[in-house]
């Protein structure tokens, strides 16, 4: 493998990225990629869980993966692919489910989440999403995961079964570690303050997509949903108020501290305000890069191709070695 430590994540093709996405987990990839060996996966297969509209999700597919490099994702540094290009992700995925136990997956929160939302799709792939994930991580001989706070239970689990194939055979995987930012892990709806920002909610108020309009950007900004007081306070009890301070300093670099001082009298009207224009300076570069991107999908599809090939190439060593680990015949 590579020498320097590797580095795996990625986002399912649902809904829409959002800046909570962007905060919590793309901000840190891009800082990452020029001291590790990054591999950043489109989790298509992961969206199957829930039905999908086949046209509308292969376009969303592209879409996402457009939005990774205009973010400033570089296929000169990091391998950018779409998981299901990658046949040993389900072989992987297949083998780990012999050393997983049903009853470790049911008691997944996501998994109990998510049976309650689709009550009348409660299929094996749900059940099964750790496992596949786990299997995206090992394939790699992941070091690090950046994540928001929201995937630690999963992180768990991987290191759980990791440490469990290597008790069974020696040394197979290397056990990763999350990489959870301390600000910015779990950034909170703009309509409901004490609901994780969802890429799928269905109010188009609570979340901002990294690509969204100035104009629709602003405007949900300004219907932030904070409190009945007016003091500018970062405070457990002013989830509104302390969401919209997180993102402030996450898109400018400024400190909570430093925007408290200056905004504790200035009144609600003039903090939202701010806090969109940041959002929308920092998003315009990304938006623009997008609109070109989207402009030359022959480009997107031969990036896409050959970050397959080496992630391919270095996921089938993995995969080899398990395949001998646990006796299967080489072919
Ligand atoms: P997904 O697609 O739900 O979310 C993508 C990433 O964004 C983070 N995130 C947030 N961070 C801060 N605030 C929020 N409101 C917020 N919402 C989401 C998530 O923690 C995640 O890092 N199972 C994964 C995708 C996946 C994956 C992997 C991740 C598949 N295989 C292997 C890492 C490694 C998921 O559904 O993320």
């Amino acid at each position: 493998m590579e020498k320097k430590p590797v580095i795996y994540s990625g986002i399912q093709p649902t809904g829409i990225i959002t800046i909570g996405n962007y905060i919590g987990a793309l901000s840190n990839w891009l800082k990452l990629q020029d001291d590790y060996f990054c591999v950043y996966g489109i989790a298509d297969l992961h969206a199957l869980t829930v039905r999908q509209v086949p046209a509308e999700f292969r376009q969303r597919a592209i879409s996402f993966f457009a939005q990774y490099l205009a973010c400033g994702l570089d296929p000169q540094k990091s391998i950018l692919y779409f998981q299901s290009h990658v046949p040993a992700h389900s072989e992987l995925s297949w083998i780990l489910n012999c050393y997983t136990y049903v009853g470790e997956m049911q008691r997944m929160t996501q998994f109990k989440d998510k049976s309650e939302k689709n009550a009348d799709n409660v299929n094996m792939g749900l059940l099964d999403y750790p496992v596949l994930m786990a299997a995206d991580i090992l394939l790699y001989q992941t070091a690090l995961v950046p994540v928001g706070a929201d995937q630690k239970q999963h992180l768990e689990i991987t290191r759980d079964i990791a440490i469990r194939f290597n008790n069974v055979y020696g040394e197979t995987f290397v056990v990763p570690e999350p990489y959870i930012p301390k600000q910015g892990a779990k950034i909170f709806s703009l309509q409901n303050p004490t609901a994780k920002m969802s890429k799928s909610d269905p109010d188009p108020n609570a979340s901002v997509s990294i690509i969204e309009d100035p104009d629709s950007i602003m405007r949900k900004f300004k219907r932030a949903v904070t409190d009945s007081e007016t003091v500018v306070e970062y405070r457990e009890d002013k989830p509104g108020v302390s969401n919209l301070l997180t993102i402030f300093s996450e898109m400018t670099g400024r400190s909570i501290e430093s925007l408290v001082a200056e905004y504790h009298d200035l009144g609600y009207a003039k903090l939202k305000n701010d806090v969109g224009e940041s959002v929308v300076a920092k998003l315009e570069p990304v938006r623009k890069e997008y609109a070109r991107l989207m402009g030359d999908k022959g480009y997107l599809m031969e990036v896409a191709k050959e970050g397959a090939r080496r992630a391919s190439s270095l996921a089938s060593r993995t995969l080899n070695k398990v395949k001998r680990k646990v006796g299967l015949v080489e072919a």
